[in-house]
């Protein structure tokens, strides 16, 4: 068979012979004429195969191949727009690999369980595949971030001795009979390292015990966080800025296809450029209890009604094309789609419709001392075209290890970045506390033990300075940037509090 290519390289080969590998994703026969769609991991190819070009055999064997079979594809490539990818084959030769039957996930509607129970197949589907891709940019852009800065990676431990984010979210682990947990957070580890190296990062899952099953919590996920010697409150915003600015400009480079086909908002993620808006926490306070946002909530209120009976008009009139019958097989499985895609956005639609007064009464009564909620992230978010970040929180709402403000003592200097369009945090952050004395009187405060902080307390007392750093959720950017709702279909193997799939 002709030379081995891949679906995202056939743009220079047009006018060859060429030969894909990968596996039949849809197939459409047309009496003469069959048009397959095959996938190879790279991308999607139409490949038309003509009777009488090929042996009527193969010919055959192909019209009765089922979805997600295997194949190699020989044909010559030529530039056709109505492909999926702007180039299809004209088959000159193929060869079945294993002929699968009956593949579980079809075009018609499947629930999210189900498909979440078959992950190990459903990531071969479009979206996920899209997503995964996207994902693939985001870590890699997040590295060279950091690599061309100059920051060194300093892998931090998984199994950890003290707690970084609250003992509630600690997963326990029996370490040869000494209880130990998985980690929260790489922090107070890069914080010493940070000692050593001036600016580093780390780079991995991160596990927390969170007893809440909304779309935005995982409990593994990845996290990035960078920590830097010698730096203020100022510093680190530049930093998380520059760091988002750059990775959204990557994956609009290199995967605006994939953004495409997932529908999701490029225009929105082309106005992702600094300076983002910067909000205080008293700000955020005084908003989220203001007439004005009562005053938005409602006009949202209104525009997901007519949202819902725009789309409830639609799939009436598809369901009515469907009783009818009489469609062509393609127009058909379109249909199917489109079915199912305005059934998750007609689901979502009716959760925003019951939510809205709530998270309105939420944000009328909100009190100065409560950390925002997710409603109120929410809403600041809807607020705002390009990411916000909060700063200078009250004391008692954030993490020990953050420094107080030396001119306002009620609060410390840290931030959390919330994502444009409701997506809500994707980054925390802070200058850490460098005082010794300080420090140890916040860990009595929280209960903890001072003799397990022994190393961490140590870094005040040898060299100390003013440093901090930030963690940035990988999967929470990804849901942001892709557009999608929830966070579990933007890791392969989602784990959740109340389901571990596979
Ligand atoms: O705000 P968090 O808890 O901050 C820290 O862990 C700090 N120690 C980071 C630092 O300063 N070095 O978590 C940081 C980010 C959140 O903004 C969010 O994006 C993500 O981690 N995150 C989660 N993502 C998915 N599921 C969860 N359960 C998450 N919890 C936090
Ligand atoms: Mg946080």
């Amino acid at each position: 068979m002709a030379m081995k290519t891949w679906i995202s390289d056939l743009r220079n080969h047009v006018g060859n012979e060429v030969r894909l590998n990968g596996w039949l994703y849809n197939s459409r026969p047309s009496g003469k004429v069959q048009f397959l769609i095959v996938r190879d991991g790279t991308g999607f190819c139409q490949c038309v195969v003509e009777k009488g070009k090929i042996p009527d055999d193969l010919y055959e064997a192909l019209e009765h191949l089922g979805q997600e079979s295997s194949l190699s594809v020989a044909g010559i490539v030529r530039a056709e727009p109505r492909s999926p990818g702007g180039y299809e084959l004209l088959v000159t030769d193929a060869r079945i690999h294993q002929a699968a039957k009956d593949y579980p996930i079809t075009p018609k509607e499947h629930g999210i369980d189900f498909l979440l129970q078959n992950r190990h197949l459903h990531l071969r589907s479009r979206r996920p595949w899209c997503i995964g891709r996207i994902r693939h940019t985001v870590i890699d852009a997040i590295r060279r971030f950091f690599n061309d800065q100059g920051f060194i990676l300093v892998d931090t431990p998984i199994f950890t001795t003290i707690a970084g984010e609250g003992e509630q979210t600690l997963f326990e682990v029996d370490y040869f009979g000494q209880p130990l947990h998985l980690t929260q957070t790489g922090q107070l580890y890069l914080e010493s390292a940070a000692m050593s190296f001036g600016r580093v990062y780390c780079f991995g899952p991160t596990f927390r015990a969170e007893k809440s099953k909304t779309r935005r919590h995982l409990t593994e996920f990845w996290m990035v966080e960078p920590e830097v010697a010698y730096i203020d409150l100022n510093g680190l915003l530049e930093l998380a800025e520059g760091l988002v600015c750059s990775i959204v400009q990557r994956v609009l480079s290199d995967n605006r296809a994939e953004l495409e086909m997932l529908g999701a908002d490029i225009a929105g993620l082309e106005k992702v450029r600094p300076p983002f808006v910067r909000l205080t926490y008293t700000q955020a306070a005084e908003i989220l209890t203001s007439q004005a946002t009562q005053e938005f909530m409602k006009r949202q209120l209104s525009e997901f009604q007519a949202q819902k009976e725009a789309l409830e008009k639609e799939l009436a009139q598809l369901e009515e094309q469907e009783k009818k019958g009489g469609l062509k097989k393609w127009q058909q499985e379109k249909n199917a789609r489109r079915i199912v895609e305005i059934r998750g956005d007609l689901d979502e639609l009716e959760t925003k419709i019951q939510n809205n007064p709530k998270h309105a009464e939420l944000a009328a009564s909100f009190r100065w001392g409560k950390d925002l909620g997710g409603s109120d992230e929410t809403i600041l978010s809807l607020m705002h075209e390009k990411p916000v970040f909060v700063t200078h929180y009250p004391k008692e709402a954030k993490a020990f290890y953050m420094k107080a403000d030396r001119s306002n003592e009620r609060v410390v200097e840290n931030f959390d970045l919330l994502a444009p369009a409701g997506f809500g945090e994707i980054i925390g952050g802070s200058v850490r506390e460098d005082d010794y004395d300080r420090l140890l009187k916040r860990i009595q405060e929280e209960g903890y033990n001072p003799q397990n902080y022994w190393w961490y307390l140590d870094l005040r007392k040898y060299g100390s300075v003013p440093h901090g750093g930030f963690g940035l959720g990988v999967e929470r950017t990804v849901a942001w940037i892709t557009g999608e709702r929830h966070i579990r279909q933007c890791i392969a193997f989602p784990r959740l509090m109340d389901k571990v799939y596979l």
